[in-house]
């Protein structure tokens, strides 16, 4: 079948290529997913780039897919063959066939297309249990960082809907101005333009961005650490946090460790956005044979939302 084959790690120029790999072989509690479409996701620039220690021998790319099972799990378990589904499998997605456990993938309505379905998996999960990390949100105020890119389009709608006061921190306005119809109180285009304090900081910037944004926390608030998307490391100064952040908490963040399927938090967002609650943000949406390019207006902050690449 054909697939999205890993480049050279470093090899900006082609990061990937589309080629021939093996047909899938589900174990007993996978299903088999003809993919029509699947997203990009900043970790997976950083997997192809070799910058995190992920890779295996045989991997290839591709967590985020929606499509339609082709061959039903072996152990009963799961969607029948002919059912719509969108899939979160750890690897290998971006391909015309992928396999899939059960407990890692929802059914699709027909009022959800395969393009934003595959939309969904990685960034709206990480917003849902970022956002259950960061506790009850009725009332507070937030400042999210990279609020322009997948998971922040996410989390601004979800927590503006909770009753949060939602600051954006983007690049530029145009970057942002989806934010403010999904909801968020303001945008500003550097953390040192919010007007703090924030009971929660959501941070995936890394570098200046973090300690500018601590400094925006009330005492005692909480700091969500998810990401690091310049990969600049993070220096603290300890005598900062008694200018404001006092007794501050920082919290890491890894969406993978929560005991939950990603089946159940892909069926919530399924229904979000059914229900007109949730609002993808689709930046890009190209032919596979164009996901170099996408990985290219990912790493250079050019995609609003998700980027999307529809298979065949
Ligand atoms: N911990 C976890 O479990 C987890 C899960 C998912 C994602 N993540 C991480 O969380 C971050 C957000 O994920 P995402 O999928 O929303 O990524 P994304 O779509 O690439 O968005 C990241 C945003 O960060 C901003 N940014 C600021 N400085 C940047 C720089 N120097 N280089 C690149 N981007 C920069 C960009 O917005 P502007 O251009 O508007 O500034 C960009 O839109 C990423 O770092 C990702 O790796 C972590």
């Amino acid at each position: 079948m054909k697939a999205i084959l890993p480049g050279t790690p470093g090899d900006t120029v082609k990061p990937v290529v589309l080629g021939e790999a093996p047909e899938p072989e589900p174990a007993a509690h996978e299903a088999v997913v003809a993919v029509e479409a699947f997203s990009v996701n900043r970790g997976e620039t950083f997997q192809l780039d070799g910058g995190l220690d992920r890779r295996w021998a045989g991997w290839r790319p591709g967590k985020d897919v929606a499509g339609t099972v082709i061959r039903a799990a072996a152990d009963g378990s799961g969607p029948a063959s002919g059912t719509r589904v969108v899939a979160h499998p750890p690897a290998y997605g971006w391909a015309e066939r992928v396999a899939v456990a059960t407990t890692d993938l929802a059914e699709l309505p027909d009022t959800v297309d395969a393009v934003t379905a595959a939309a969904l998996p990685l960034a709206g999960i990480t917003a849902l249990r970022l956002l259950r990390t960061a506790g009850p949100l009725p009332g507070r105020r937030v400042l999210i960082t990279g609020a322009s890119g997948g998971v922040g389009h996410y989390v601004t709608e979800l927590a503006a809907a909770s009753g949060a006061a939602v600051t954006a921190v983007t690049a530029t306005a145009e970057r942002g101005a989806k934010l403010l119809e999904l909801g968020a109180a303001e945008l500003v285009t550097s953390v040192e333009d919010a007007a703090g304090p924030y009971d929660v900081v959501l941070e995936s910037v890394g570098g200046a961005s973090l300690p500018a944004a601590l400094a925006k926390l009330s005492p005692g608030g909480l700091l969500v650490w998810f990401g690091q998307a310049s990969r600049e490391p993070v220096t603290l100064n300890f005598f900062d946090f008694f200018k404001g952040a006092n007794q501050a908490r920082i919290a890491h963040f890894d969406y993978t460790t929560s005991d939950a399927a990603y089946g159940q938090d892909l069926a919530a967002l399924v229904r979000l956005v059914a229900g007109g609650r949730l609002h993808p943000e689709i930046g890009v949406i190209r032919g596979w044979a164009r996901t170099a390019d996408a990985i290219a207006d990912l790493r250079g902050r050019r995609v609003r939302g998700n980027a999307v690449l529809t298979v065949g």
